[in-house]
C-alpha cells in the first residue's frame, strides 16, 4: 500500500485564509483587531523559533500581536505581573506563555493566573474541564484541534474506529483522547504511555495512531496495522553533521518503515506542525468573539 501523505501546509493555509477573512469581519464590526500576547521567558532556541512563527502568523492573518520577552532569570512574581497586566488589557484577547519556562517558574501557577477568557492554549482547568465535558465551542488545545482539522479535511471518518493515542501529556495526549472520543467523532480511544503493557499489540490493533511521546522514530513498521492512519505529532531534533544546522527534525514515527503500511500518514516537518499555529489564531478569534458578545 502506498500511503496518502497529509499536507499540513496546504490545510493550514486554507484554515489561515478563513481566519484572515473572519478577522477582517471582526475588525470591521468592532473597530479593533483581535490581539494576542505571546510571553517568552528565557532564551531557549526552539521556543524563540516557535514564538517568532506565532508573531509572524498573527501579522499575516490580521491579528495584533504583542511579544514580551523576559530574561532567563525572571522571577515568578515578574511573570505574574506581566500576566496581570495582560489580563487587564482590553486590546488583548489571547495570552500565551511559551512552554517550557525556566525551572524557577511554576508553570501551573502561571496557567492558573491567566484569565480563562484569554486562555488561547486551553491549558486552564476551567477550559480543559469544559472541553472534557464535551463543549467544543470554546477554546480548544491547538495541537489536538489541528489534528482533528487534518482528519476532517481528508474526510477520515472515525466513528466506531479504534484509535490509539501514544502519550499522556496535558498539551496533546489527554485532550486528543477527549476530542477523538467526543460525540460526533465517536472513535474508541486507548491512551498508551511509557508504562503500557504490550504496547506493540495495542498499536497493532489501531485504525488510527496519534504519536505524541517525544521519542524519535519510536513507532516502527512492525507496530502498525496494514491500512492504519498514522498522525505524527513529534518534533525531535536529532544531531546530524551533514545538515547546515547540525541537526535534523524527525517525528515519533519511523516514517520510512511506517509509510509503506499506512493508508494515510503525516510527514515531519510539514504535517501537524503548521496546524498548531493555525488553530492558535482561531482560538484568538474565539477569544475576541466571546469577549465582545458578553
Ligand atoms: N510549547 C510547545 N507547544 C506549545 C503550545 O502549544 N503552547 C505553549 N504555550 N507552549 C508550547
Amino acid at each position: 500500500m502506498s500511503a496518502i501523505l497529509i499536507d499540513g501546509k496546504t490545510v493550514s493555509a486554507a484554515v489561515n485564509a478563513e481566519t484572515a477573512r473572519k478577522c477582517a469581519e471582526l475588525t470591521q464590526k468592532y473597530g479593533c483587531r483581535p490581539g494576542l500576547a505571546v510571553v517568552l521567558v528565557g532564551d531557549d532556541p526552539a521556543s524563540q523559533v516557535y514564538v517568532a512563527s506565532k508573531v509572524k502568523k498573527c501579522a499575516e492573518v490580521g491579528i495584533e500581536s504583542e511579544k514580551i520577552v523576559l530574561p532567563p532569570t525572571a522571577s515568578q512574581k515578574e511573570v505574574l505581573e506581566v500576566i496581570d497586566r495582560l489580563n487587564g488589557d482590553s486590546r488583548i484577547h489571547g495570552i500565551l506563555v511559551q512552554s517550557p519556562p525556566p525551572p524557577q517558574i511554576d508553570e501551573e501557577k502561571i496557567i492558573l493566573a491567566i484569565d480563562p477568557r484569554k486562555d488561547v492554549d486551553c491549558f486552564h482547568p476551567f477550559n480543559a474541564g469544559k472541553m472534557l465535558q464535551g463543549d467544543m465551542t470554546g477554546f480548544l488545545p491547538c495541537t489536538p484541534w489541528g489534528v482533528m482539522k487534518l482528519l476532517e479535511y481528508y474526510k477520515i471518518s472515525l466513528a466506531g474506529k479504534k484509535a490509539v493515542v501514544l502519550g499522556r501529556s496535558n498539551i496533546v495526549g489527554k485532550p486528543m483522547m477527549c476530542m477523538l472520543s467526543c460525540k460526533g467523532v465517536d472513535a474508541t480511544v486507548t491512551l498508551c504511555h511509557s508504562r503500557t503493557a504490550n504496547l506493540e499489540e495495542e498499536l497493532k490493533r489501531a485504525d488510527l495512531i496519534v504519536a505524541a511521546i517525544g521519542k524519535p522514530e519510536f513507532v516502527r513498521g512492525s507496530m502498525v496495522k496494514e491500512g492504519a492512519v498514522v498522525i505524527d505529532v513529534g518534533i525531535n531534533r536529532i544531531p546530524d553533521a551533514t545538515r547546515p544546522k547540525g541537526y535534523r527534525l524527525t517525528g515519533d514515527v519511523a516514517f520510512d518503515e511506517v509509510a509503506p503500511k499506512a493508508s494515510v500518514i503525516t510527514p515531519v516537518p510539514g504535517g501537524v506542525g503548521p496546524m498548531t499555529i493555525a488553530m492558535l489564531m482561531r482560538n484568538t478569534l474565539r477569544g475576541m468573539e466571546r469577549m465582545m458578545n458578553r
